[in-house]
């Protein structure tokens, strides 16, 4: 089983290259933020927890996202591994993940920190758009779709997030920066942790998380 972690402040690139790396390694991306969505516009009981802690940029809390994350992670199409995205977000989370690894006899295998000034993250998420279908992301200028206003990969139209509007990216970083940091130290602790300097072009920062894994860097899926 196969388990690479992506961490990075909100907007680092976690979704961008957790949607190249899983195409290329053929592994599922799981997202929590797209589990937690998706709960929410299904109105799930989970989705209706999540949503307020969402609008206000807060983290949900782990005891909530670790079930959902596990239940995610059983499902037949991770039974050999997957690329983690934006989970674990809390020490108490990477705990978890690690006990629920433990049991199955296997571990992380490398958690890739995507290093982002924070000065560049608001400018990165209100220019984001993503693609209703799929979530594949996309800026209006560093990665604009070759048609405006549609996916490049499914043709489907482009949408923007609501917890993308500035207040509530401002939020996002004034409360999450810690847990992240927090994180981060668990999976350095661990001797897990590889840092990418994430202000690259995007292409550069795929080269060096592949290179990180110690995967071959022919045929990227974007080139
Ligand atoms: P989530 O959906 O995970 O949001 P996030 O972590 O804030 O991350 P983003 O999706 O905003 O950014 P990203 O790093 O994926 O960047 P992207 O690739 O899109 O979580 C949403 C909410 O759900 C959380 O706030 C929380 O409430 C809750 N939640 C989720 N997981 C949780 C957990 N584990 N615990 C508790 N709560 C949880 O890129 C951003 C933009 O930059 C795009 O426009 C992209 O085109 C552009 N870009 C990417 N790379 C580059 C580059 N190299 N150069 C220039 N532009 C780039």
């Amino acid at each position: 089983m196969r388990i690479v972690v992506l961490l990075g402040a909100p907007g680092a690139g976690k979704g961008t290259q957790a949607h190249v790396l899983a195409e290329r390694l053929g592994l599922p991306r799981i997202a929590t933020g797209d589990l937690f969505r998706a709960a929410v516009r299904e109105g799930t009981p989970r989705g209706v927890e999540a949503q307020g802690y969402m609008e206000r940029g807060a983290l949900v809390p782990d005891e909530v996202t670790v079930a959902m994350l596990l239940e995610r992670l059983a499902l037949p199409d991770a039974a050999g591994g997957a690329i983690l995205d934006g989970f674990p977000r809390t020490r108490a989370q990477a705990e978890a993940l690690d006990a629920a690894l433990h049991g199955r006899a296997t571990g992380v295998e490398a958690a890739l920190l995507i290093d982002v000034p924070v000065a560049d993250l608001l400018a990165r998420l209100s220019g984001r758009w993503l693609c209703a279908a799929a979530g594949h992301p996309y800026h209006e200028t560093a990665d604009a779709p070759r048609v405006a206003g549609v996916c490049d990969i499914d043709g489907s139209p482009l949408i923007q997030r609501d917890d993308d509007r500035p207040e509530v990216v401002r939020a996002r970083l004034e409360k999450q920066l810690g847990a992240l940091g927090d994180v981060v130290g668990h999976y350095r602790a661990a001797g897990l942790l590889q840092i990418v300097d994430g202000s690259r072009p995007i292409d550069d920062v795929t080269a060096a998380l592949l290179e990180a894994l110690g995967e071959p860097l022919a045929e990227l899926p974007r080139s």
